[in-house]
């Protein structure tokens, strides 16, 4: 669905944000981007939605150049969510939000007001309340809410569950799971190693403008170079079995599940003590 091929991007004259970028994201994934602050995520996102254009090399989405397509082609077929909530609102209500983005997005009222009634339904959303009278997570899902209530193709997430209680992350989490069943590319921008491991099927590591590692979530989740050299530790259950087998136990190679933990582990003690 995008193909970046050797793309470099710099804010200012000297110097490059980012160096020499090639890679895919398939149609139909869910592809975390990780890296320690200040790796390029957010640059690379915003690149993606062809916020910024890449100073070398180029972006193609379904074949096509970004940099050539119209903007409103894009919005209408992306949605964005910015690392900042607050600097993505800028309506009165949670509703008037929403019809910002469907005005932009959607011809047909009819349309519009069904999309509009399936996410305020979908993510508990009361279309009266004024955003900034409500949570940081309630305006998380608000921004969300305004990114996707189109229903767009791909969906670039900046952080989505940055600052979120369990319950505000799982619900985000879970929508967002749900579209992307009904076919929606979803690329996030995620510091927690558990929700990447729980949602993403393919994970991008970034460090200082690169990137060093790219592929399968389990695959790129159990490989401790990929991980430590941009700063980055495993999900707990990774690392306990790193652990374990660090310690010479057998048998624990590949687990990633609280499940595959218990089984395994219960499998150790029945061989200890027969
Ligand atoms: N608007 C900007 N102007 C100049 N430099 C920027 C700008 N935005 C980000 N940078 C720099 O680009 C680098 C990558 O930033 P960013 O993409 O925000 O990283 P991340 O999202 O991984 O934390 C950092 O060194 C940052 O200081
Ligand atoms: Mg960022």
């Amino acid at each position: 669905m995008i193909r970046f091929e050797k793309v470099s991007f710099s804010y200012m004259e000297e110097g490059s944000t980012l160096q020499d970028l090639s890679f895919t994201i398939e149609k139909g994934s869910i592809t975390a981007l990780v890296g320690a602050n200040g790796a390029g995520k957010t640059t690379l996102a915003k690149l993606i939605r062809g916020l910024i254009h890449p100073t070398a090399g180029r972006i193609l989405f379904e074949e096509e150049d970004i940099s050539k397509c119209k903007a409103s082609t894009l919005a209408a077929r992306m949605g964005y969510l910015f690392q900042n909530p607050d600097r993505q609102i800028c309506k009165n209500t949670v509703g008037e939000e929403l019809d910002f983005t469907l005005e932009r997005t959607v011809q047909d009222p009819i349309e519009r007001q069904r999309l509009k009634d399936d996410v305020l339904n979908a993510l508990q959303l009361d279309p009266a309340d004024e955003p900034f009278l409500l949570s940081r997570g309630e305006r998380q899902k608000v921004a969300l809410a305004s990114a996707l209530v189109h229903r767009p193709q791909l969906l670039i997430l900046d952080e989505p569950t940055t600052g979120l209680d369990y319950k505000e992350c799982t619900q985000i989490m879970e929508y967002v799971q749900a579209l992307n069943r009904q076919g929606v590319t979803v690329v996030m921008v995620c510091h927690d190693m558990e929700i990447v491991l729980d949602y993403a099927d393919h994970v991008i590591v970034m460090h200082s403008g690169k990137i060093t590692a790219d592929g399968k979530t389990r695959q790129i989740l159990q490989d401790p170079t990929a991980l430590t050299s941009s700063a980055l530790l495993p999900p707990q259950i990774i690392g306990l079995a790193a652990r374990l087998m660090a310690d010479g136990y057998s048998g624990f190679e590949g687990i990633c599940t609280v499940d595959a933990m218990a089984t395994q582990i219960e499998a150790a003690r029945k061989a200890v003590t027969a």
